[in-house]
C-alpha cells in the first residue's frame, strides 16, 4: 500500500474521487433523497455544491400532496417517516429548481418513483437530455398498483422490469436503490443487474410502527412508515457486506450514518461512496464533514485513494 507521507514526512493530500458505474463524484458523500429537499434550502448552513451529490427528493410524474399527518415520529435511536412522496411534479423540478442547481454547479441525482414500470420509464425520458442531471436513482419501494400494490423493489421480476424499461430511456447512470424488507437481498441486486443497473443504492428505510397509547392508535396517520437513523445502520451493513461479495456492481451505501467512522465501516464493507440520510436532520453541516473525516482517516492509514478501502474488511 502506498503511504500518504512524501519523503520529507509531509503529509500529501488523498484521492476522494470515486467512479459508481460512470457517475463520478468528487468525493464519496451524498445526502440521501428527501432528507435534504432540493438542496437549495440548505444554502444558509453549507457550500451545496462542495458534497459529493445531492440526490434531490422524491420525484413522481404527476404533483403529489403526500400522506395525511402526522407523517414523522421520532424513535430510540432514529425515526419512522411516511411522507408519501409529497413533490411538485418531475416537470416543475425540471423547470424551477434543475436550473438552478446546475447554476450553482451542485452535482444532482433525480430520486424518481412510480405507480407503474411505464411511468419510471417516462420520467427517465423527460429527464434525459436535460443538462445538470448526473444519475437517475430508482426509488423501487413504491407499490405497483397493477399488481395489487405490491411493492416494485420486493420482487426480482419486477425489480429487473422496471430498471430495463428505465435503461431503454436513458444515458444516464441508473441506480436502483434495494429496499431492506426482503428476504434475500443479493437476489434482488442480482435481478438489478440483469436489468442493466450501472451501480445499486442501498439501503432505504425499513417498515415499522409505532403506537400512541394514551391514544390507543397508530402514531402515524398512515400506520405504517420507514425507520431510518443509527437504528438501522446494522442492518445496512450487513446488506452492503453481502451484496459487495456476491454481486459486480458499485454500491452507494447508506443507512443511519452519522459521523465518518460510521462513513469508513460502511466503505469498509464494500460501499463505494456513501449518503446521509436521517443525520442532515441533525446537523445540516455533517456530509461536509464526513468528507473531511474520511480525508483525514485516509492520511492517518496513509491510504493514498478512497477506491483503495472499499470492500477491505469483507472477509473472502
Ligand atoms: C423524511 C424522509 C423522507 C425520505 N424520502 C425518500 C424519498 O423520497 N425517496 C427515497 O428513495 N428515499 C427516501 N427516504 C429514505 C432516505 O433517502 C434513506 O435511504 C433512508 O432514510 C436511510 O438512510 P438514513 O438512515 O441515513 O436516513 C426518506 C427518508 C426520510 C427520513
Amino acid at each position: 500500500m502506498q503511504s500518504s507521507f512524501n519523503k520529507a514526512g509531509v503529509k500529501e493530500d488523498v484521492d476522494i474521487s470515486v467512479d459508481l458505474g460512470g457517475l463520478k463524484l468528487k468525493n464519496p458523500v451524498v445526502v440521501a433523497s428527501g432528507t435534504f429537499g432540493y438542496g437549495l434550502e440548505y444554502e444558509d448552513f453549507l457550500d451545496i455544491s462542495a458534497i459529493g451529490a445531492v440526490i434531490v427528493k422524491g420525484t413522481t410524474l404527476e404533483p403529489r400532496s403526500g400522506n395525511p399527518s402526522p407523517r414523522i415520529a421520532e424513535t430510540p435511536a432514529g425515526m419512522l417517516n411516511a411522507i408519501g412522496l409529497e413533490n411538485p411534479g418531475v416537470d416543475v423540478f425540471l423547470k424551477e429548481y434543475l436550473p438552478r442547481l446546475r447554476d450553482k454547479g451542485v452535482t444532482v441525482i433525480v430520486n424518481i418513483a412510480g405507480n407503474t414500470v411505464e411511468e419510471y420509464a417516462r420520467m427517465a425520458a423527460k429527464i434525459e437530455g436535460n443538462e445538470g442531471v448526473a444519475a437517475i436513482e430508482l426509488n423501487i419501494s413504491c407499490p405497483n398498483v397493477k399488481k395489487g400494490g405490491l411493492q416494485f423493489g420486493t420482487h426480482p421480476d419486477t425489480v429487473k422490469e422496471v430498471v430495463e424499461a428505465v435503461k431503454k430511456e436513458t444515458s444516464l447512470p441508473v441506480l436502483p436503490k434495494l429496499s431492506p424488507n426482503v428476504t434475500d437481498v443479493v437476489e434482488i441486486a442480482k435481478a438489478a443487474q440483469a436489468g442493466g443497473a450501472d451501480a445499486l443504492s442501498m439501503i432505504n428505510t425499513l417498515l415499522g410502527m409505532a403506537i400512541d397509547i394514551k391514544k390507543k392508535k397508530p402514531v402515524l396517520a398512515n400506520i405504517f412508515g420507514g425507520l431510518s437513523g443509527p437504528a438501522i445502520k446494522p442492518v445496512a451493513l450487513r446488506m452492503i457486506y453481502q451484496v459487495y461479495k456476491e454481486v459486480d456492481l458499485p454500491i452507494l451505501g447508506g443507512g443511519g450514518i452519522m459521523s465518518s467512522e460510521d462513513a469508513v465501516e460502511f466503505i469498509l464493507a464494500g460501499a463505494s461512496a456513501v449518503s446521509i440520510g436521517t443525520g442532515n436532520f441533525v446537523n445540516p453541516r455533517l456530509a461536509l464533514e464526513v468528507v473531511e473525516g474520511i480525508r483525514n482517516y485516509l492520511q492517518e492509514e496513509n491510504i493514498r485513494s478512497v477506491r483503495e478501502l472499499t470492500g477491505m474488511a469483507v472477509i473472502k
